[in-house]
């Protein structure tokens, strides 16, 4: 998986800044996903699932290169590096996640082993997953439950839209790229919205148990932040328990699959169950 392979531009800075999140591509568990699931419905194209799952990663990319931004969280460390606004400017990283937002989509039209429905069927499922009733409006939702108490209910809404939407749809190009059915389609994104969820509950825990060095980004952010988080709704233990609730939904979702599915319900474990 290249995520970043064959991206240029002709503004020399704007290239070195590709080139310095080309470095530090993270964990791709994202695409990780896509792939799995496209692995499990059919004898699809490997290559059409990795680029389908690479696209899932540069929107993933473009959305931390703006949650650091000092206009939203505010951060100087990511994937163990300065954030790309502190390694070059603002203007830099503002720019860098407007391209990676348009270079996702530019990949998901290019794969040659898919129909032009698949294609436009992806397109539709990722920008819904990304934009104003996806992970945007979830960014503007987060931003805006700062400083305040939210209800639980409020706050599963803002994690299943900022994060919980992208990562399901990761599972849902897989389908597609795999010619899923219908209800394989239905089961794996039942499946992928629970572990969304479960996903940006760890990564709340982790800001409260993890330290910086292994996370790559500044633990104990949240709190200083006053973010609303699950920990701060339901307390560590609180949230730790939702995080295997919500495995132990994603896990029932696969049923279906039986064994076929054991290494969608490894990722699963390891998404949740993750020290970093
Ligand atoms: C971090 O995502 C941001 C969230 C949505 C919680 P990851 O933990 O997947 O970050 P990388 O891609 O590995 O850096
Ligand atoms: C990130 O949530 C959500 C998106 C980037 C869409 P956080 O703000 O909690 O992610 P980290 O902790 O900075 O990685
Ligand atoms: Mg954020
Ligand atoms: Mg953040
Ligand atoms: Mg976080």
């Amino acid at each position: 998986m290249e995520p970043f392979a064959g991206l240029s531009c002709p503004d020399p800075k704007l290239a070195d800044a590709l080139d310095y999140l080309a470095q530090h591509p993270g964990k791709q568990l994202r695409s990780r996903l896509t792939v799995a699931s496209a692995d499990l419905v059919a004898g699809v194209s490997v290559s059409a699932a990795v680029m389908a799952g690479e696209a899932i990663e540069l929107l993933h990319t473009y959305s931390l290169v703006h949650d650091d931004l000092p206009a939203m969280d505010d951060d100087d460390l990511r994937r163990g590096q300065p954030t790309l606004h502190c390694a070059f400017d603002e203007a830099t990283a503002i720019l860098a996640g407007d391209g990676l937002q348009a270079a996702a989509f530019q990949r998901l039209t290019e794969i040659e082993a898919l129909s032009a429905e698949q294609r436009l069927d992806m397109i539709g499922v990722v920008s819904k997953a990304v934009g104003f009733h996806g992970m945007v409006g979830g960014q503007a939702l987060d931003l805006a439950a700062e400083h305040q108490a939210v209800p639980a209910n409020a706050l599963r809404d803002i994690h299943s839209l900022k994060t919980g939407a992208l990562i399901s749809a990761a599972a849902e190009v897989g389908a597609i790229c795999g010619g899923a059915t219908r209800s394989q389609r239905d089961a794996l994104v039942r499946f992928a919205t629970a572990i969304g969820l479960a996903f940006q509950v760890t990564d709340d825990v982790l800001d409260v148990t993890g330290d910086s060095t292994s996370l790559g980004k500044t633990a104990g952010k949240d709190e200083r932040a006053e973010k609303s988080t699950y920990v701060s709704t339901l307390g560590l233990e609180g949230a730790q328990q939702e995080a295997d609730t919500l495995l132990k939904e994603a896990l029932h979702a696969l049923a279906e699959f039986g064994e076929a599915a054991e290494p969608l319900r490894a990722l699963a474990r390891k998404m949740v169950h993750r020290d970093t």
